[in-house]
């Protein structure tokens, strides 16, 4: 392959990523949760404070508890395994733009494995459950779980029929100035 082959796959790929939350029930193996891991380890972090945790999760039931708290992360009950960021609670807008860039990167890395993932977040009433089904200490920040798993692809395919496009870039890009016209 050319430099210029290897560039449009890699594009590719990251164009690709897309949230999965209907999977298959075959277990993610643990040379590839190592992998994601290890990927996450070395997300980039305001001040390289590496602010964060992991607890990785591959028990049905507990899965299904996470799955029924306050928030959108249902699809956890379904997942191969989840993974909850506990997030340090001392600096919170650091933390919160970490914890992003730390999602996107345990997706990326789950997707070059063809496993497929979805954010999920904790609210209200959700954070507090969360913390005490997982022994999280109070002052941490816990919001995101990722579900992760093998697509379900004919549920995956029928989600991307279904749409979630997203805006052209015609209406996005400016060309040097923000009050230029676009595009
Ligand atoms: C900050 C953030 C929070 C999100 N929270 C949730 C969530 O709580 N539950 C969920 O199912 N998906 C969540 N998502 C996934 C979005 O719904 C998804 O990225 C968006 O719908 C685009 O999906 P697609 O890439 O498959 O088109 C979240 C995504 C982001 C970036």
């Amino acid at each position: 392959m050319t430099d210029t082959q290897i560039a449009k796959d890699r594009i590719a790929f990251l164009r690709g990523l897309r949230a999965v939350r209907q999977f298959r029930p075959d277990p993610v193996p643990q040379e590839v949760v190592d992998d994601i891991l290890e990927v996450a380890r070395w997300s980039g972090s305001a001040g390289n404070r590496q602010p964060w945790e992991f607890v990785v999760i591959r028990d049905r039931q507990t899965l299904r508890t996470l799955a029924a708290v306050e928030g959108y992360a249902a699809h956890l009950a379904g997942a191969a395994l989840g993974i909850v960021l506990v997030m340090a609670g001392k600096r919170a807008e650091q933390e919160i733009y970490d914890e992003g860039r730390l999602c996107e990167r345990i997706m990326l890395a789950a997707a070059a494995y063809k496993v497929g993932s979805s954010i999920g977040w904790f609210v209200g009433s959700g954070v507090e459950a969360v913390k005490e089904i997982l022994g999280v200490p109070s002052e941490r920040r816990v919001r995101t779980a990722l579900s992760l798993g093998y697509p379900d692809e004919e549920a995956q395919r029928t989600r991307i029929k279904r749409g979630q496009a997203r805006k052209p870039l015609a209406d996005l890009v400016h060309e040097e100035r923000h009050d230029a016209r676009v595009r």
